[in-house]
């Protein structure tokens, strides 16, 4: 996708170094950064430079490339692969990408393992986009309905960012949308902030914006009246582990967008490649859920007047706050999964019609 008209995608692999763009300094500083070690693709990871569930699954397959790079040596690369699952507990994504990664590496030569690793994880990053291009033509079809039906803007709500920055391109919530847009259905995008990273509001707004769809970015809590006011049609988020049941693991704050939804009878969607199904765990309980550093809530970032980033204090110093990233969005309260292979049902069954 594009940003100010030069088509990017999020990660890419040039003269033995990881370039990724740095979502820590988006909106306001676009920069390209390196990433030469496995340990700069794991704290990549870990502060969130990289983020969304397909790219950080992305960035551990190129952060074993790196490591290889490093040093050639099994003990040396299961080491890397242990701590690239270790970088954020919630996405599925990272630990799928590093296992594949070591079952195609598995048994094979040192002379070759660098050019099969760097191949399949290019090939990881082809595969992604491929399968986000085929959520977005999957989820058009739902937006044309609505379109068809009221011929007047759709209107689409949307949590935290799972457009294409946090994929390799298109994103999977986003796709729908920008496919709508390429079809010419006028859409307009409601944008939660998504607080405390803001990604609603520095990502998703920011990456519509250079695609030239509208969009408003609205505080987290803004959601309910809008529904209940008839200015939501459809919300589509995206996941970082849906389970087979069904159940959606997903930015905190989610759950209380479906709840809501639910109340209202508005379609409630969550876009996803397969990479990101749990086939294991059965219980949404079992899910590791990220609690992050409360500084991401006591502090906001943002820009001066000279355009340099600065981060404040926002509340009381003796206060006590709790950062818990990611929240479950059960089953029941999901119209539907748009996934690479079509839309199915938020269940077991629906799934498995899908993925034999
Ligand atoms: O903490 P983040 O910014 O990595 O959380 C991202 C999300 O919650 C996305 O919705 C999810 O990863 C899906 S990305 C296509």
């Amino acid at each position: 996708m594009k940003i100010e008209g030069k088509e990017y995608r999020t990660i890419w692999f040039e003269k033995n170094i990881v370039k990724i763009i740095d979502q820590t300094k988006l909106p306001h500083q676009f920069i390209i950064k390196d990433l030469k070690t496995v340990k700069d693709a794991i704290n990549a990871i870990k502060t969130m430079e990289v983020r969304g569930a397909p790219l950080i699954g992305a960035t551990a397959a190129y952060g074993l490339v790196l490591s290889i790079l490093e040093n050639n040596d099994q003990s040396f690369l299961k080491k890397s692969a242990e701590d690239l699952i270790k970088s954020r507990p919630t996405a599925i994504n990272l630990k799928w990408a590093v296992n594949r990664m070591l079952e195609k590496l598995k048994g094979v030569n040192s002379d070759k393992i660098l050019d099969i690793a760097v191949n399949e994880a290019k090939e990881i990053c082809d595969e992604d986009i491929k399968f986000c291009e085929s959520i977005g033509l999957n989820g058009l079809k739902v937006i044309e309905d609505i379109y068809n039906k009221k011929k007047d803007t759709v209107n689409i709500l949307t949590h935290c960012n799972a457009g294409w920055l946090a994929t390799i391109n298109w994103g999977t919530a986003t796709s729908p949308i920008y496919h709508a847009h390429k079809n010419g259905i006028p859409v307009h995008v409601w944008a939660d902030e998504t607080r405390p990273r803001n990604q609603g509001a520095n990502l998703t707004s920011y990456e519509l914006n250079e695609e030239g769809i509208k969009n408003t970015i609205i505080a987290d809590n803004t959601g309910g009246i809008l529904m209940q006011r008839g200015q939501v049609d459809m919300c589509i988020v995206g996941t970082d582990r849906t389970l087979s049941n069904g159940d959606v693991c997903n930015k905190v704050g989610t759950y209380l967008k479906a709840l809501a939804a639910y109340d209202n009878k508005i379609p409630f969607y969550v876009a996803l490649p397969s990479s990101t199904i749990d086939w294991d765990i059965k219980d949404f309980k079992d899910i590791p859920i990220e609690e992050r550093n409360s500084e991401e809530l006591s502090h906001l970032e943002g820009v001066d007047n000279n355009g340099d980033i600065k981060k404040v204090l926002i509340y009381p110093k003796k206060s006590k706050s709790m950062n818990l990233a990611f929240d479950i969005t059960p089953a029941k309260y999901v119209t539907g999964l748009i996934t690479e292979k079509g839309i199915c049902e938020a269940s077991q069954e629906g799934l498995s019609k899908l993925f034999k």
